[in-house]
């Protein structure tokens, strides 16, 4: 029965991840899915035999990894030639046709020889290996004979499929392709990084290349990564089932094989008759690709006909019968106009180049993110220089270097000031920090950035307080802290700039509203140093109530670290944070105004009992062997905080065993006695944490 269940959910589940992630076509609604994928973990958690390695609750799993192996790629992955210019697809064209042996007589019109054009993704190639129809292995690319297996961080890729759906798969298949990180999702990794005072990554391949090498599969899957397939290899003898998509003759039927089989395929590939055809694809991206939210560095032109493919053969790197057309870089010189800096919600100061508008890429450009002290040593940038700006990833514009020849004699050296463009505060750099930062908590930046904060969408999500009426309110002095934003009243904010009565009256009547937003989104919303949604959900559901929070940073931080997520760093965080008086008064304000910083069902008065219904209430459970990722204490300090009891020996009374990797007699004992046995991954629906 739950056989059958785990079966029919696991169906599901995987449709439903598929429409989403590969076909962008969602079927289900988030919290359906959610709860289907919750009966899934509990199912298999009570009876780990209904486990299957391509269960969507197999995604992310184990610990981190010491460092990677390398593996022989059972076909090498070459490289591909590139031409820069139609007029060299002309002649990679031509070379096709001699090694062919299809050069047209004198006087003839050239072969027609169909072609696939695809677009050349700017990421980093995966080969995948799967056998049985189950995905066994992944590689990154390396010297094209031997890569890294990184099978444990590939599997939290979502459009990777870990089963191919195919009727009678084939005893292996080898599918390579491209792994990117989207845009949107390049630049909220690098906010992040920035925030924590790391390094940027220059560029969505890079942030994409540092993701796969992770030793943490969960870091991986937190990064969002995305695959598309391009190339595939099947053995000679594959007969496909009666429902299988057939045998592909060429680049185009191997495009619909992948998709059939699973696989996200970009969709912007075209099978062109002749090589006028390829010529209008090449034109045709070489614009549109800038309204794509992904990278892309060309166009690749592959011969269709896998037999023609064949004959043509290879070079010593590169196929004969495929060409990248790489797109000319768009850079363009600037003359500098002033260093500026922006001053972010925790201080962290920006070096921002601005420069005399070019056009690049399609848009006017006239300012760059110079990102930190380091990267404005390294570019040596002095006033009044000429500079050369690029879009990087063809969003992100970038200042890659200065032409020293054209500057101007005895140009001063620019350097990031010595205190803050906004108070005058002295400016801190911390040893081995990337980032400098103004310290003054009453910074006016500082104020409007964790004003944007506290309002936005992960936070206490107030609609109508944008940026402009926040900068208003702080520069007319109308607002100083957090609370002061809960002491305006409708007059006074309906006579401000673009203000009317009923925007003003909506505001205050969403400020009230936003008192009753969960305890995880006001601890969030305070903006603790390393505490984003994830951590602050984590440490709400672990510390029902302010209280206990700041009482477990003052006296136990050994408390904070068995979180699960929560390393020293933060932990330390938040020991300065509640060590700062001005943050007691602010959580003593917040009160008064009516936010009850704790759970709705835990205590709101700072008493350290768990009163409120708690999940494991009242259940016994029994630990035993090493679980993937977390340590004995901290399991037993997230089944505790939750109201659970952890016991050291398995009875009749225990209501579950959670086994990990070599559990021992008291696994055996559980079975015995008919006691629930789960694993890590049950162990986390059960509390409701998020899946590892
Ligand atoms: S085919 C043997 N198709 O570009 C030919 N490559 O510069 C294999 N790339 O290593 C490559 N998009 O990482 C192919 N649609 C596409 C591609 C693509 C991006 C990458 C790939 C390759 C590199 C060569």
């Amino acid at each position: 029965m739950s056989q059958e269940r785990a079966e029919e959910l696991r169906r599901l589940l995987n449709l439903a991840a598929h429409a989403y992630y590969v076909l962008d076509a969602p079927v289900m609604e988030d919290p359906v899915y959610d709860r289907l994928y919750r009966e899934l973990v509990e199912l298999e958690a009570a009876d780990p035999v209904l486990i299957r390695p391509d269960s969507p609750t197999r995604r992310v799993g184990g610990a981190p990894a010491e460092g990677f192996t390398s593996v022989d790629h059972r076909i090498p992955l070459l490289s591909l030639d590139n031409a820069f210019s139609l007029e060299e697809l002309d002649d990679w064209y031509g070379r096709l046709l001699k090694v062919l042996d299809r050069e047209p007589a004198a006087g003839e019109p050239p072969q027609v020889l169909p072609m696939v054009g695809e677009l050349k993704i700017d990421g980093n190639a995966l080969a995948l290996s799967y056998e049985q129809g189950l995905l066994v292995r992944a590689a990154t690319r390396g010297d094209g004979e031997r890569g890294e297996e990184i099978t444990a961080n590939v599997r939290t890729i979502r459009s990777v499929p870990l089963r191919l759906q195919l009727k009678r798969p084939p005893a292996w298949v080898e599918v390579r392709g491209e792994a990117f990180i989207p845009e949107a999702g390049f630049a909220a990794i690098n906010a992040e990084r920035t925030d924590r005072g790391e390094a940027p990554f220059a560029n969505p391949r890079n942030a994409c290349a540092g993701t796969l090498r992770q030793l943490d599969p969960k870091v991986v899957a937190s990064r969002r990564l995305s695959f598309f397939a391009y190339t595939l290899h099947l053995p000679g003898d594959w007969e496909p089932g009666p429902e299988d998509p057939a045998v592909p003759r060429g680049q185009w039927q191997a495009l619909g094989w992948l998709r059939a089989a699973g696989f996200r395929v970009n969709p912007h590939c075209a099978l062109c008759p002749d090589l006028a055809a390829v010529k209008a694809f090449c034109d045709r991206w070489e614009q549109d690709r800038r309204g794509l939210p992904y990278a892309t560095d060309g166009v690749v032109v592959k011969l269709d006909d896998l037999r023609l493919q064949g004959d043509a053969g290879f070079t010593q790197k590169a196929p004969r019968w495929a060409v990248a057309l790489k797109y000319a870089a768009e850079e363009a010189p600037s003359r500098l106009l002033r260093l500026t800096c922006q001053v972010g919600r925790t201080g962290v100061v920006t070096p921002v180049a601005e420069f005399e508008p070019v056009p690049l890429a399609g848009t006017s450009v006239s300012r760059a993110t110079l990102h930190n002290a380091d990267r404005l040593a390294e570019l040596d940038l002095c006033a009044g220089d000429t500079i050369v700006v690029r879009k990087a990833g063809e969003i992100i514009p970038e200042v890659v270097r200065v032409l020293k020849e054209l500057r101007p004699a005895g140009a001063a050296r620019l350097e990031l000031p010595t205190s803050c463009p906004e108070c005058g505060s002295v400016l801190v750099r911390e040893e081995g920090e990337a980032a400098t930062r103004c310290v003054n908590n009453g910074c006016p930046a500082i104020l409007r950035g964790s004003l944007r904060h506290w309002v936005s969408k992960g936070a206490l999500d107030v609609d109508g307080l944008g940026i402009k009426l926040i900068e208003q309110l702080v520069d007319r002095g109308l607002v100083a802290s957090i609370p002061g934003l809960y002491r305006l009243d409708a007059a006074l904010l309906a006579s401000l700039e673009r203000m009317g009565e009923t925007s003003a009256r909506k505001l205050v009547a969403a400020l009230e509203a936003s008192k009753a937003q969960p305890w995880h989104r006001q601890l969030y919303g305070l903006g603790i140093r390393h505490v984003g949604e994830v951590n602050a959900k984590a440490l709400a559901r672990a510390f029902p109530a302010a209280a206990d929070l700041a009482a477990a940073a003052a006296e136990a931080p050994e408390q904070l670290t068995a979180v699960f997520g929560i390393g020293p760093e933060i932990a330390q965080s938040l020991q300065q944070w509640f060590a700062t008086s001005a943050n007691q008064a602010l959580l003593g304000q917040l009160r008064e105004l009516g936010f009850s910083l704790a759970s709705a069902e835990g205590p709101d008065d700072g008493r350290q009992e768990t009163a409120g219904p708690s999940p494991l209430a009242g259940q016994t459970f029994v630990l035993t062997g090493s679980l993937p990722s977390l340590s004995r204490s901290q399991a037993q300090a997230l089944i505790e905080a939750a109201g659970g009891r952890v016991s050291g020996a398995v009875s009749r009374k225990t209501n579950y065993v959670v086994a990990g990797e070599e559990a021992g007699s008291k696994l055996a004992k559980a079975e015995a006695l008919g006691v629930a046995v789960l694993d890590e991954a049950g162990l986390r629906a059960l509390l409701g944490a998020e899946p590892a």
